[in-house]
């Protein structure tokens, strides 16, 4: 399929970004993720005015939906790149831009850092060893899924990068310890949870509609709340 990408460039976070338009042929079966490898790998590739294109940076690890680092906006929404397929561009034109609710690195490529600091500063762990059960470790599983892609802050009203509020990709970890949390321990996380995601909340859940891993973003607000919130937790 012929397609139009504009990709928002930048040469490094200090420079000024600029948008460059590429005129590519490709099949509709690959991803974004192929696409952005194929363009780097062209030896004499034009942008739309005759000038040479740069290699494009981007961020990719696994390209099987597992590691989130391709996380981009896509056509103005964040997407994965490894799990976006052209065919889904039925206009043919394919914008492609940095996430925006974190600092630019290059072209495509964020730093995303700020999302491990939270998880750091949350005292996101147990002090006791717990068992996983039931319930619990359903909520577990799910939750263990997430990507750290960011996708989920893309789109929330409430999070900015040096904001107190830290969004889904806080919670949905945190939900993890949580659930597994007692009234006896520790209540480090509670605190945090109560400061830094429940006060903060719009309970929107444009984060749930995001995200690309399909994590019931849903159910882990609302056990998290119920622990952390309302002292209700789970049974052994
Ligand atoms: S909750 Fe979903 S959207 Fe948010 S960081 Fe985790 S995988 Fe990405
Ligand atoms: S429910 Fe809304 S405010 Fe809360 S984390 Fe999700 S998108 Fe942000
Ligand atoms: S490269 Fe790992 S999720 Fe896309």
């Amino acid at each position: 399929m012929k397609l139009i990408i504009e990709i928002l460039r930048q040469r490094d976070s200090a420079s000024e970004p600029y948008r460059q338009k590429i005129s590519y042929e490709a099949p509709p079966e690959d991803t974004v993720a192929t696409l952005l490898s194929k363009l780097n790998r062209e030896q004499e590739l034009t942008d739309m005015t005759g000038k040479p294109v740069g290699r494009i940076e981007w961020q990719c690890s696994c390209l099987q939906k597992k590691c989130g680092s391709c996380a981009m906006r896509v056509n103005g929404v964040p997407r994965l790149a490894c799990d976006t397929k052209l065919s889904e561009c039925k206009s043919g034109k394919l914008l492609l831009e940095p996430l925006r609710k974190f600092p630019t690195v290059c072209d495509l490529v964020v730093d995303r850092s700020v999302m491990m600091t939270h998880l750091l500063s949350i005292h996101n762990w147990l002090e006791q060893s717990a068992h996983h059960t039931g319930k619990a470790l359903e909520l577990c599983y799910d939750a263990s899924r997430c990507l750290q892609c960011g996708c989920c802050l893309e789109v929330c009203p409430n999070f900015f990068a040096e904001g107190d509020f830290y969004g889904a990709a806080a919670f949905v970890p945190a939900s993890r310890v949580l659930s597994q949390l007692r009234r006896e321990q520790p209540q480090d996380l509670s605190e945090f949870y109560r400061r830094n995601v429940y006060n903060g909340c719009g309970k929107s859940l444009s984060c749930r509609d995001i995200c690309p891993a399909g994590i019931d973003i849903e159910q882990k607000l609302a056990t998290s709340n119920a622990v952390a919130v309302w002292k209700r937790y789970f049974k052994k």
